[in-house]
């Protein structure tokens, strides 16, 4: 891994001056066909094409080698697969490691995506599922079976954003198995934030969608492995088909080079708004990592360098549907969207139960309504004004 700190790393990784060719930028380079000169060029091609020869589109031009490249840089390890978006990613690294029969751990509080994955393609393919709440810690290792053979973290937990103690978990899991590979979705950490690979995770997933790409037009997915499971999870992603268009590729490069500087002004409005809410009489109760108090913030000190734009919190009271109308419908700022990680302001709200029906590890321990918000890179002090606005709405409703 580079010395480099990250700031420079996000400017300068992936551009190799055979992938920029004279520009700043490495170049956009589509391509299905790959031309070769001579036999001996093909023989060559065929046998390195694994290794970053250009072969054939579906292996990579040089426009994903530069992303590759930067990937590997900026979260270590062995390389990087890249696939048409976060979910993808999430699939067919856990695809590349299971078998019919065998067994799987899967963090309770992960993307709801990946739990219906695992309930509805893995036990088709006779995978079972066991799920884990999120403060577990190294109780992990005793849900550990014969054939488990996959282990799926989530840091924070998605919506209700818990910390886990990730260092107890490994350890526990590695002292049942050593061999078991370990896997986290790490797009809250933008991969940077949390070096999952320094803490002996085997395979570091993003949805690129988020923060690398940071401009919400376009979707990709991203896996960083270590040396050890790198062969196989590249060459099941690629027999699965998995790769990403040159254009969009790119565009997750272009993202990375001010991926530095966003983050840090999506972390300082996040934290600033979120302790904002925490003062508000509406408010019970804030989720952000950074916020002391809460769950697992002491996890997130000792193991994260930083934050991003997404949290929630939950208020006091459950809206009534009219309520949420009256909340939802009018902000000038923050839209209504699924995603995050772009540079506007998002937000969601979810009532109690319809967070129980994506835990089911634990029993949910709050009875207002969630919102769950990302703050985009919009002046603060607008997004405090539109919030504040919107606690008006419900009480004068
Ligand atoms: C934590 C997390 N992982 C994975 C995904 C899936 O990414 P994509 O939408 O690119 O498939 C999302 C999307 O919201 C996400 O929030």
């Amino acid at each position: 891994m580079s010395s480099k700190k990250i700031e420079t790393a996000l400017v300068s990784a992936g551009r190799d001056k055979k992938f920029t060719q004279g520009s700043v930028n490495a170049v956009i380079q589509r391509a299905s066909s790959l031309v070769f000169e001579t036999v001996a060029d093909k023989k060559h091609a065929t046998a390195n094409r694994a290794n970053g020869e250009l072969f054939y589109g579906r292996r990579g031009t040089l426009t994903h080698f530069s992303l590759q490249q930067a990937m590997v840089e900026l979260e270590g390890g062995a390389g990087c697969a890249l696939y048409p978006c976060g979910a993808a990613a999430v699939s067919n690294a856990v695809l590349s490691f299971v078998g019919t029969g065998d067994h799987i751990l899967v963090a309770g509080s992960a993307y709801e995506p990946t739990q219906d994955f695992c309930e509805k393609v893995l036990k088709k393919l006779g995978v079972s599922t066991t799920y884990f709440r999120a403060d577990i810690g190294a109780e992990l290792g005793s849900l550990m079976q014969p054939n488990t053979k996959v282990v799926f973290l989530e840091s924070p937990g998605s919506i209700t954003m818990e910390v886990p103690d990730i260092p107890a978990m490994v350890k526990a899991v590695r002292a049942v198995s050593p061999d078991v590979v370990i896997m986290i979705d790490n797009t809250w950490a933008a991969g940077i934030l949390f070096k999952a690979l320094e803490f002996d995770i085997d395979i570091s997933i993003q949805a690129g969608t988020k923060y690398i790409v940071g401009h919400s037009d376009a979707m990709i997915g991203t896996a960083v492995s270590n040396e050890r499971c790198w062969e196989q999870l590249r060459e099941h992603s690629y027999l699965m088909g998995q790769m990403v268009d040159a254009d969009t590729a790119y565009v997750a490069s272009r993202g990375l080079r001010t991926m530095g500087v966003r983050l840090k002004q999506h972390e300082e409005s996040s934290i600033r708004i979120a302790k904002w809410l925490s003062e508000r009489p509406e408010v019970e109760t804030v989720n952000h990592p950074a916020l002391p108090g809460s769950k697992g913030h002491e996890f997130w000190k000792r193991d994260f360098t930083g934050s991003c734009g997404l949290f929630s919190f939950i208020l006091k009271q459950r809206l009534s549907k009219q309520q949420l109308s009256d909340y939802l419908d009018h902000f000038e700022h923050f839209s209504m969207a699924y995603s995050w990680g772009g540079f506007e302001s998002l937000v969601l709200a979810n009532q109690p139960e319809e967070i129980q029906a994506i835990r089911p590890a634990e029993t949910v321990d709050f009875t207002g309504t969630l919102v769950r918000l990302h703050i985009g890179l919009e002046n603060s002090d607008d997004l405090i004004a539109d919030l504040s606005a919107a606690f008006e709405r419900i009480a004068a409703a």
